[in-house]
């Protein structure tokens, strides 16, 4: 969603800004402006891509100080008006802002009421005209006046004509980085906006404020009462957020699987005991032992790996365990249970619906682990412990190899509860030789990236598809559908296969392809029997399924597009291998309609407002 950028220093700020935005650009928008200040203050801004701000940027459009904004809509629509930065009435005021001011309403009635003219129809208008209102002598202190009448979330920069030597920041539940630079500071929603400029970094905390200035910065409580925060070094390799020779960040992603899935598996693993060392959990084995349900709740493509996540500690640790979208999860006023313990998964640790199922858990007295990839995220630090999934930056919208690393979270924990409780030895040991052959496995299927490729670009002309699996397969085929929607903008729906005859069966025909999950395990038959019913109905078929289970006629039938064989591991883990080749053909079909990978259409990498 709506990304942010800043920068005060000894450089011309503008080409700066523009490339920062540029690194943002994954993360979803529908209009681009920057702000500068140099003799007055200056802005542009533009619905569209940032190259189209770019291509109209005013030849004198100088100032050392400057701050940048992605917008990603939601009040009023994405056009020239509604971009960021917003302005007071005089032009002294520039506000760039993530989040949602919920008292927008009010607030805008007011300030009209009082006779200031609205320009656009966006709630961060409003924070423009109340700073410009504000009497307090400095800019810290009209910041803080203006927050004081806000309710609802922000990330915010702000640059005043009266006070040119700085830019102050604030953040209540919207990301934001402060970066030290030689004789420079930046600021960014993102840290892939930042890394090719500094690595020395101080991530604000929700309530907290900063004044950047050439020579550094200082933070303090919106009471203007320090916090002191100081900035460290991180270690983050830059070149994790560039594409390198792959045409997108997604491609990129995918192939790094191996080594990203070797990551998060790296000194967890007790090949003696047969169990998995999780320290983050901060739980003792009698407190495991006292676990009698788990809640895992995530969203989107994290709700189905979720799924898969509930089967493995069913399988493993039998404990009774399922997933519900964090989006839902809330508003039914869940009963919070003190023997259950709640799996919050994320990969950026932002998502505001899965943030605030967690808060509510947490408000209940409910414990909460996450399993989580951004390291410091708002989900990690709200969480009672959890896992890093070590997956490294992920750019793409479309999650591929921090999903592939939060099924092996789940494997890891499935196996670490199991242990304490009546998974034996020698299951524990079978198992964690499956999870070091997995990297490898991993590596096979995607070596088999350009037959993927052929049965994908059959796939692309379809307008729908079907994705079916059960039991285990089946939050396989979700994700699968998921991925092939997101970035093929096809119509996908995923179905248990055992669901098909009750209804949509009566959609298949020659047009509509299925693409089905059929591992070789005690369903096969039944898997078997339903693609027959398929193929007799002349439904193409793609089997995404293991090299010992026999087709028979149907693999040489006329409706047979492509068979896929993926290389067995135990049966526990066969649905990330099963899933990496549907990121593939998503991947292909997606690439072979012309589509920008990694930008999808309306969707966004964090989804942080609800
Ligand atoms: C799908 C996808 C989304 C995310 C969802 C949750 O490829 O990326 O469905 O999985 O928005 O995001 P995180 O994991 O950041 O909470």
């Amino acid at each position: 969603m709506c990304g942010i950028v800043g920068y005060i220093g000894g450089q011309q700020a503008a080409p700066l800004l523009l490339e920062g935005l540029t690194r943002l650009e994954h993360r979803g928008y529908d209009s681009a402006g920057v702000a500068v200040l140099g003799t007055g203050l200056r802005i542009a801004k533009k619905a569209g891509r940032v190259r189209d701000l770019s291509d109209d940027l005013p030849k004198r459009f100088a100032g050392k100080a400057g701050i940048g904004h992605t917008r990603w809509a939601t009040h009023g629509p994405a056009n020239d008006v509604n971009a960021h930065p917003h302005t007071d009435a005089k032009g002294d005021v520039a506000v760039v802002h993530n989040g949602i001011i919920d008292n927008a309403g009010l607030l805008r009635k007011q300030l009209t009421d009082d006779g200031v003219d609205l320009a656009s129809e966006t709630d961060t208008e409003v924070l423009a005209h109340l700073i410009a209102r504000s009497d307090a002598d400095t800019l810290e202190g009209r910041v803080a006046d203006a927050l004081a009448l806000i309710d609802g979330t922000y990330g915010i920069a702000v640059l005043h004509a009266d006070f040119p030597d700085r830019i102050v920041v604030a953040r209540n539940g919207s990301p934001l980085i402060i970066g030290v630079g030689e004789k420079e500071m930046h600021v960014a929603s993102d840290l892939g906006a930042l890394v090719r400029y500094t690595t020395t970094v101080a991530h604000l905390a929700d309530g907290e404020m900063a004044t950047l200035t050439a020579g550094g910065f200082t933070t303090y409580r919106q009471d203007l009462t320090s916090t002191n925060k100081t900035a460290t070094l991180i270690d983050v390799d830059p070149a994790a957020y560039d594409a390198g020779e792959h045409d997108s960040f997604m491609h990129k992603e995918m192939l790094e699987q191996p080594t990203a899935a070797a990551s998060v598996l790296r000194g967890r693993l007790d090949e003696r005991f047969g169990t998995a060392h999780l320290g983050g959990l901060n739980m003792d084995a009698r407190e495991t032992r006292a676990i009698r349900r788990v809640k895992i709740l995530g969203c989107g493509s994290a709700y189905y790996v979720g799924q898969m996540g509930a089967s493995l500690l069913e399988e493993l640790a039998r404990i009774p365990a399922d997933a519900e979208p964090a989006s839902e999860f809330r508003y039914r006023n869940p009963i919070i249970e003190a023997d259950t313990l709640y799996v919050a998964v994320s990969q950026s640790g932002e998502t505001i619906d899965t943030l605030l199922a967690v808060q509510e858990i947490r408000r209940k007295g409910g414990r909460v682990i996450g399993l989580v990839n951004v390291v410091g995220s708002a989900i990690a630090r709200e969480c009672d412990g959890g896992i890093y999934l070590h997956a490294g930056p992920e750019v793409a919208v479309a999650s591929t190899k921090a999903l592939t690393n939060m099924f092996l979270g789940f494997a890891l924990l499935a196996l670490q509860l199991g242990r304490v409780r009546d998974l034996s030895i020698a299951d524990g040991k079978r198992l964690i030789a499956g999870l070091n052959r997995l990297p490898d496995q991993i590596a096979e299927i995607l070596g088999q990236e350009d037959q993927l490729a052929e049965t994908a670009t059959r796939l692309a002309g379809a307008e729908s598809l079907f994705f079916i699996g059960r039991v285990r397969g089946f939050p396989v085929a979700r994700e699968g559908a998921q991925k092939f929607k997101e970035i093929s903008y096809r119509h996908a729906e995923a179905y248990q296969t055992s669901e098909l005859k009750h209804g949509p069966l009566a959609l298949i025909s020659e047009e509509v392809p299925t693409v089905a999950v059929v591992p070789a395990d005690e369903l096969t038959d039944r898997n078997l029997g339903a693609l027959h019913e398929i193929a007799a109905r002349r439904g193409p078929l793609v089997v995404v399924t293991h090299a010992d289970v026999d087709l028979g006629e149907l693999g040489t039938g006329p409706a047979m597009i492509a068979r896929i064989d993926v290389p067995r591991n135990e049966p526990e883990l066969d649905p990330i291998l099963l899933t990496i080749p549907l990121q593939v053909l998503a991947y292909h079909a997606a690439l072979r309609l012309g589509h920008d990978i990694d930008k999808p259409r309306n969707l966004a990498k964090s989804v942080t407002v609800e």
